[in-house]
């Protein structure tokens, strides 16, 4: 029941390509919470596009601005939040994402990741010759941090609603 979970912000987690911004602004309507995804609130905190941060600044810098949005939204108001693949690298990040939150994992197979995360040409990480053996790297790196979400989920290769109706049964 949404009154259970509301106590607490409510976070995806998760590769690029899965789905975690369609997924958290629709959850977050079935939940009748407010919905952010970290990557666009750094962008209007930045005033640029996450690829032009990339490019001016660096992933390092990057990262701390991510960590540090994560932070300012995870100390508010309940909320669903659809973070970045890579949040979760930061241990402060992790740190908080354990203890202030119920985080969901949407898990995909290697195979849908990559043809979900090359059709946009957004991702500034996957600008090289093989995204996929990047995104295979990036898998294995961060997978036990994203298994040591609350809640696990499969991607569902059907309409994102499937996966939404995954979720509110699981809270
Ligand atoms: C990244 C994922 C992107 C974005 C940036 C880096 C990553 O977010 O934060 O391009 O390191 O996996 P999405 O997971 O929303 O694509």
């Amino acid at each position: 029941h949404p009154d259970l979970i509301c106590a607490r912000p409510v976070v995806l987690v998760g590769m690029m390509g899965v789905g975690k911004t369609t997924v958290g602004r629709r959850l977050a309507a079935r939940l009748e919470l407010p919905f952010y995804d970290a990557d666009h609130e750094i962008e209007k905190a930045a005033g640029m596009t996450v690829s032009d941060l990339f490019a001016a600044h660096g992933e390092q810098s990057f990262r701390e601005g991510e960590a540090r949005v994560i932070k300012r939204l995870l100390e508010g108001p309940p909320h669903v939040l659809a973070t970045g693949g890579g949040a979760v690298t930061n241990p402060e990040t992790r740190a908080l994402i354990a203890e202030r939150t119920v985080s969901i994992w949407i898990r995909a197979e290697i195979d849908t990741i990559v043809k979900r995360a090359s059709k946009r040409n957004t991702r500034p990480l996957l600008q090289n010759d093989d995204p996929r053996e990047t995104l295979i790297r990036l898998m294995k790196e961060r997978e036990p941090f994203y298994a040591s979400a609350d809640i696990h989920i499969d991607s569902q290769t059907g309409p994102h609603a499937n996966t939404v109706d995954l979720i509110v049964d699981a809270l």
